[in-house]
């Protein structure tokens, strides 16, 4: 099982056993992300973080992943500050940018531009998001907190229910997210959206096909009880216009109140955020804030432990980091937490 050299792509490229070695790589993680230890094993390696669409947590977890193995970053955000504003292919930005770096992380509005870049790419390539197609790291990332919060409640995956909740047409994370929980067992999907803005239904199907329970609707109150509840935003860059995402903005809110009253008392709720907290849309309410269960900030710190897992795994230094350890010599108050 080895993932050196390789594209991370899609998450069609990992099953059951492939998940567990990355999820055990990226727990091995947690002393030099929570900074007891430092590790320098990716010294003298560069990472080319290219996101040509607006990002925050994705395109800075990259980087810090990156930083924490010891290697250096190279980034571009923006399409109008690349050369492909000038024409220029993904092929050739893909061809140049590889001879810089030793991996490269990238974002781009369009469905299977990573791929397309990653064929000029002489070096790993992970997807950071293409258009509403797939979003890979971040699939795994929230699937390791899913593991990781059902756990602390003494569940598993295999069995549990999810209502998934928002624009389910456009949202990569929720795409991704499915494919990857098909390969579980037994599991409950209750799929929240406008009818305009349901699950793709191929995405459906797989989950039907790998025998799943599927319940789709447009109602929210009364189909929260669910072990995992994942809100997502409206992808408003993904609609014609403004004014048509506006029709569904505000729609499907999560508030404290609603969650007393139509969830379990230990339901999770996830994000993969950005929340859009504009008081006109206001998805997952900051009154949620102290509710011990909203997972959304803990979801975003595991990004580093799998991003960091990846990294080292398509590098093919996984097996060998602590040779690498020293100290840190700076006040970190991160070793609790
Ligand atoms: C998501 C994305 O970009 O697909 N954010 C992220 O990567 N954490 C979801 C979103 O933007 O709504």
């Amino acid at each position: 099982m080895s993932f050196k050299g390789e594209h991370i792509l899609s998450v069609s490229q990992f099953d059951r056993d492939t998940i567990q070695h990355v999820f055990q790589i990226a727990r091995n993680m947690q002393p030099y992300a929570s900074r007891q230890k430092r590790t320098k094993v990716l010294e003298g390696a560069i990472l080319g973080n290219l996101f040509f669409e607006p990002s925050t947590r994705t395109r800075v977890s990259f980087g810090c992943a990156f930083n924490l193995l010891g290697g250096e970053v190279r980034e571009t955000t923006g399409m109008e500050s690349s050369a492909l504003s000038k024409g220029e292919s993904l092929f050739d930005t893909a061809r140049v940018i590889s001879s810089y770096s030793d991996v490269i992380a990238m974002r781009h509005p369009q469905a299977g531009s990573v791929a397309e870049f990653a064929l000029g790419s002489r070096v790993p390539v992970l997807n950071g998001g293409d258009g509403a197609n797939e979003h890979p790291t971040q699939a795994l990332l929230d699937l390791f907190t899913i593991e990781r919060e059902l756990a602390s409640s003494g569940q598993s995956i295999d069995g549990m229910h999810i209502a998934m909740v928002g624009d389910l047409k456009f949202g990569r994370t929720v795409h991704s997210l499915s494919k990857l929980l098909k390969l579980y067992k037994n599991l409950r999907f209750t799929l929240i959206s406008p009818k305009e803005l349901a699950m793709p239904d191929d995405i459906v199907s797989a989950i039907e096909n790998a025998g799943h329970q599927v319940n789709v609707t447009d109602v929210l109150e009364g189909n929260l009880n669910a072990d995992i509840v994942y809100q997502t935003r409206i992808q408003e860059e993904r609609f014609p216009s403004k004014t048509e995402a506006n029709l569904y903005r505000g729609k499907f809110r999560l508030n404290q109140e609603i969650y007393t009253r139509y969830c379990k008392s230990n339901t999770v709720i996830m994000h993969p955020l950005p929340r859009d907290s504009r008081i006109e849309a206001n998805e997952l309410d900051n009154d949620l804030n102290l509710n011990p269960n909203l997972a959304i900030f803990r979801q975003a710190d595991n990004g580093i432990l799998v991003r960091m897992a990846l990294f080292a795994l398509t590098l093919g230094v996984e097996g060998i980091i602590t040779n690498y350890e020293c100290a840190v010599p700076w006040y970190s108050n991160k070793h609790s937490g």
